[in-house]
């Protein structure tokens, strides 16, 4: 089987190290991929344009296309690859929408009776401000569109709350949700979806939980403390009554179904949806899954995944760690000459890196991300820190608290 992977992140990078050990896929391409991929297929210079990526998987003749990010996702990309009679992991325009919309995704979670935050859509500020009373503090404040991780704000302060709103024409104010966060994925054919094993991802900046929300710092899975039954109780309130709505209104799911989750008091209830893998948490649990990634993406593809079938895990824990640049999340400084440690008990993964005249250097706010697998999460922990503390690079920051005392 000949794959075409899209992106060229540290998700990409995992997913291209999982789909090259898997002995059914015989070539790997990717587009455009970083430096660190470069051992793990062909890379091909490419726009992420739907009719570049579209050219490429024809004249390479692909089986699967596997689509990484979520903006050619949400700009129909899937579609065109389909139309064109090649199998695709990754959701139509429409199904992309549970990622693209957060007032859409509210109104399937609540069609299809899914548990998630009361909220309001707003159009202007008088309805902001009725919404954040009703409500009130912590206020949480979310564009509707796609907004690269900088579209929510969660805060106290009424005023912040305001300001974020004014930024965009349309808002969704949520209520907020208390207890940990858990990010619980499910591979979807459409009709069936496969819930995997729950990471944690750490959202803010720095060390406890203080500075801006971010793409993500770091994460671990398993989650020993998590409920035994997680993953059913996600697949049969979450996942498959979601999955059900999608395809009822004719627009099937077939992807990397995202549910970021909230372990309220009043249970499970979730924060958002994607419709693709997460980063970083696609570098935890792709080392750590067994069950051979390219046959079971192609058999999301093409509608053949089989219902309640279970994916293999490593009984080793996985613990992944961000490296980002100087001034990351807000202005991040890229084009920092980087040095890379000789290989140890780590798995380093390029999330923002490119070749500039023969050398390494910073190209993206995360740049790398660095993964420790062993027995126990404290192992894991150990092993992923020796690595990031090797690396150089100037004005670089990494939490120093990923998966503490888990
Ligand atoms: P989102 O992009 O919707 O995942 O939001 C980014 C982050 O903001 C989440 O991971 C949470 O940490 C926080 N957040 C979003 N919605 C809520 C909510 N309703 N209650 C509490 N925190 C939230
Ligand atoms: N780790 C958060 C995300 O992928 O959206």
């Amino acid at each position: 089987m000949k794959v075409l992977l899209i992106g060229s992140g540290g998700r990409e990078h995992a997913l291209a190290l999982g789909l090259s050990q898997d002995p059914a896929v015989t070539q790997l391409h990717i587009a455009p991929g970083n430096p660190g991929m470069s051992h793990l297929g062909t890379l091909h210079a490419s726009d992420s344009s739907n009719a570049a990526i579209l050219t490429l998987a024809e004249s390479l003749h692909i089986d699967l296309v596997v689509i990484g990010p979520e903006l050619p996702l949400v700009n129909g990309v899937a579609d065109e690859l389909r139309e064109a009679g090649i199998a695709v992991f990754g959701p139509s325009r429409a199904a992309a929408q549970l990622e693209g919309s957060k007032e859409f995704a509210k109104q399937v979670m609540n069609a299809a009776g899914v548990p998630t935050a009361r909220s309001f859509y707003c159009t202007n500020q008088s309805e902001v401000a009725t919404a954040l009373d009703t409500f009130g503090a912590p206020y949480v404040v979310k564009h509707d569109g796609l907004a690269a991780g900088k579209g929510v704000v969660v805060t106290h302060d009424r005023e912040v709350a305001l300001a974020h709103a004014a930024l965009s024409h349309t808002i969704v104010i949520e209520e907020y949700l208390d207890g940990p966060e858990v990010s619980l994925f499910g591979i979807s054919d459409g009709e069936r979806i496969i819930p995997m094993q729950p990471a944690q991802d750490f959202k803010r900046a720095y060390d406890n939980d203080a500075g801006p929300n971010t793409g993500g710092m770091g994460a671990y899975s398993p989650l020993a403390w998590a409920p035994v039954d997680i993953e059913a109780t996600v697949l049969r309130d979450v996942l498959l009554p979601t999955v059900r709505e999608m395809a009822a209104r004719g627009t099937p799911f077939v992807g990397l179904l995202y549910a970021g989750l909230a372990l309220t008091s009043q249970g499970i209830k979730v924060i958002e949806f994607n419709a693709r893998f997460g980063d970083p948490e696609t570098e935890v649990l792709i080392p750590r899954l067994k069950t051979p990634l390219g046959a079971l993406l192609y058999r999301a593809a093409t509608g053949a995944l089989v219902e309640g079938e279970r994916l293999e895990w490593s009984a080793d824990s996985a613990v992944t760690v961000v490296l980002a640049a100087d001034g990351y999340p807000a202005a991040p400084v890229t084009g920092g000459a980087i040095t890379l440690p000789a290989s140890g008990e780590f798995t380093i993964f390029h999330a923002g890196t490119k070749v500039e005249n023969g050398s390494l250097v910073s190209a993206g706010g995360r740049v790398l991300t660095v993964t420790g697998m062993g027995p126990t999460i404290e192992a894991a922990r150990t092993s992923a820190y020796a690595g990031i503390s090797e690396i150089e690079l100037a004005g670089s920051h990494f939490r120093r608290d990923i998966a503490l005392g888990k």
